[in-house]
C-alpha cells in the first residue's frame, strides 16, 4: 500500500509536471450476504477490502480536467464547462462522471477550479470486486475536500451510484459505494438501503481462526447489459404485482399469498429477495452472538438461492462454492452480481491448502481456466492518505 500510494504520487508528478494537492484512497469490497436486495430498498452486509484505488491530485487555477491512470495510456482532458454524461466513455467516465455528479448533489460546477487527477489501483478488474466503486470513492473524497463541499459520506455514496448508473451506464444499487466509504477494519457494513442507515458490524474472522478466500473465476461479467437489467426488471414487475412500492415491503410469511398472484419466475426472482434479506438479519445476529464460525449455513443458503431460484449463478461459480464447501470450507456463496467473477469461502486457517489445492485440481479436471485464489481482510473504507 506504502508503495502504491508513493508510486501514484511519483507519477503525478512525472505526468503533471507539478506535485499532488493529495493522496486518497478508497478499498474493493466484497459482499458477505444479501445480493439483488440493495435495489430492492433491502439489508446488505459488505466489506472494504485490503486492496485499493489511489488518486493523487492537485488543483488546477483554470477550468480544465486531466484524468490519467495507470492501467490506460491516455490522458483524458475536458473543460469543466463540456462535462456531462454524453460525453463520457470508456475508463474516464468512472471518475469524470464523480466530478459531473457531484454537480446533481450541490457542487458549482460553474464556479469550482479544474483539476488533474492521477489514479492506480490494486483492486482486480473483473473479478466482481467493485473496481469501479473504489475509483467512484477515491475521487469523491478527493473532490469533497479539494472543492470544499462537505457532503458525507452517505451522499458521497450516491454521487457515485449515480455516475454509475448515468455516466456508466449500469443500473446498480447503493452497495458498492458504500461498502467502499463506510467500511472500517475487521468489520463488516450492515446497511439498510431504504434508509441508507449503516452499522459496523464486528466480524472476527482472525479471532475464529478463519480466512476469507476469493475465488475468482475469471468468467467476466458486466452489469451495463443483459441479466442484471433483467434482473432488476423482474423485481420491480413482482413488487408492481404485489402492490408493494419495493420488495422490501414483502416478507418471508407473505411469500404464501405471492405465490399465488405471480407466475413461477417472478415468484422464483422474488423469493430469493425476500428470503436474502431475512438471511442478512439473521447472518448479523448470528455474527453478534456467536461469531463468524456459525454463519456458514446462512451463506451456503444464499447460494443455493441464487443459483435455483435468481439464476444468477454460472457452473464455474457452483463448482467454487461446492469444491470449498466439501473441503472444509464452513461456507461458501458467489459474490456481487453474478454471471461471472468471483466465489467467497470463509475458510479455517487450517484447511487453507486443502482447500486450494481441490480447487485448482476441480477446475483443470472440468475443463474450466485456472481459478485466482487469493485472501482479504476488512480494511477501512476511502480515506486520505497523504
Ligand atoms: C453489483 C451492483 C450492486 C448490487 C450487486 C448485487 O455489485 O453494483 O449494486 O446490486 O451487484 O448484490
Amino acid at each position: 500500500m506504502t508503495d502504491l500510494r508513493q508510486d501514484t504520487r511519483d507519477s503525478f508528478a512525472e505526468i503533471f509536471g507539478r506535485d499532488a494537492d493529495g493522496v486518497w484512497s478508497a478499498p474493493g469490497r466484497v459482499n458477505l450476504i444479501g445480493e439483488h436486495t440493495d435495489y430492492n430498498e433491502g439489508f446488505v452486509l459488505p466489506l472494504a477490502i485490503n486492496r485499493r484505488t489511489v488518486a493523487a491530485l492537485g488543483l488546477r487555477d483554470d477550468r480544465i480536467v486531466r484524468v490519467g491512470s495507470s492501467f490506460a495510456d491516455e490522458l483524458v482532458e475536458i473543460d469543466l464547462a463540456d462535462l456531462g454524461p454524453e460525453v463520457l466513455s470508456g475508463w474516464s467516465a468512472y471518475p469524470l462522471g464523480v466530478a459531473w455528479a457531484l454537480g446533481e448533489f450541490g457542487a458549482d460546477l460553474d464556479a469550482v477550479p479544474g483539476f488533474d487527477v492521477l489514479i492506480d489501483s490494486n483492486v482486480p478488474v473483473g473479478a466482481g470486486l467493485s473496481s469501479s466503486a473504489a475509483i467512484e470513492s477515491a475521487v469523491a473524497v478527493a473532490l469533497n475536500e479539494v472543492w470544499q463541499l462537505g457532503l458525507d459520506r452517505q451522499t458521497l455514496a450516491k454521487v457515485g451510484q449515480r455516475a454509475e448508473n448515468v455516466a456508466v451506464g449500469a443500473p446498480t444499487g447503493i452497495m458498492d459505494q458504500s461498502a467502499s466509504l463506510l467500511g472500517e477494519r475487521d468489520s463488516v457494513v450492515f446497511l439498510d438501503c431504504r434508509t441508507l442507515d449503516a452499522q459496523v458490524v464486528p466480524l472476527g474472522l482472525e479471532a475464529a481462526g478463519l480466512e476469507m478466500l476469493i475465488i475468482d473465476t475469471g468468467v467476466e461479467h458486466s452489469h451495463a447489459t443483459g441479466g442484471y437489467a433483467d434482473r432488476r426488471a423482474s423485481c420491480e414487475a413482482g413488487a408492481a404485482a404485489l402492490g408493494v412500492e419495493s420488495l422490501r415491503d414483502v416478507s418471508v410469511a407473505d411469500l404464501d399469498r405471492a405465490r399465488e398472484l405471480l407466475d413461477d419466475v417472478t415468484f422464483r426472482r422474488v423469493r430469493h429477495v425476500v428470503t436474502e434479506d431475512q438471511r442478512v438479519l439473521d447472518t448479523v445476529r448470528t455474527l453478534r452472538e456467536h461469531g463468524p464460525a456459525a454463519i456458514g449455513e446462512l451463506l451456503d443458503a444464499s447460494h443455493r438461492s441464487m443459483r435455483d431460484d435468481f439464476e444468477i449463478s454460472v457452473p464455474e461459480l457452483d463448482l467454487a462454492v461446492e469444491t470449498a464447501q466439501a473441503n472444509g470450507a464452513i461456507g461458501a456463496r458467489m459474490t456481487g452480481g453474478g454471471f461471472g467473477g468471483s466465489a467467497i469461502a470463509l475458510v479455517p486457517s487450517d484447511a487453507m491448502s486443502r482447500v486450494l489445492v481441490a480447487l485448482d485440481g476441480a477446475f483443470a479436471e472440468h475443463g474450466f481456466g485456472q481459478p485466482d485464489l487469493f485472501t482479504v481482510s476488512a480494511s477501512e473504507g476511502a480515506k486520505r492518505e497523504n
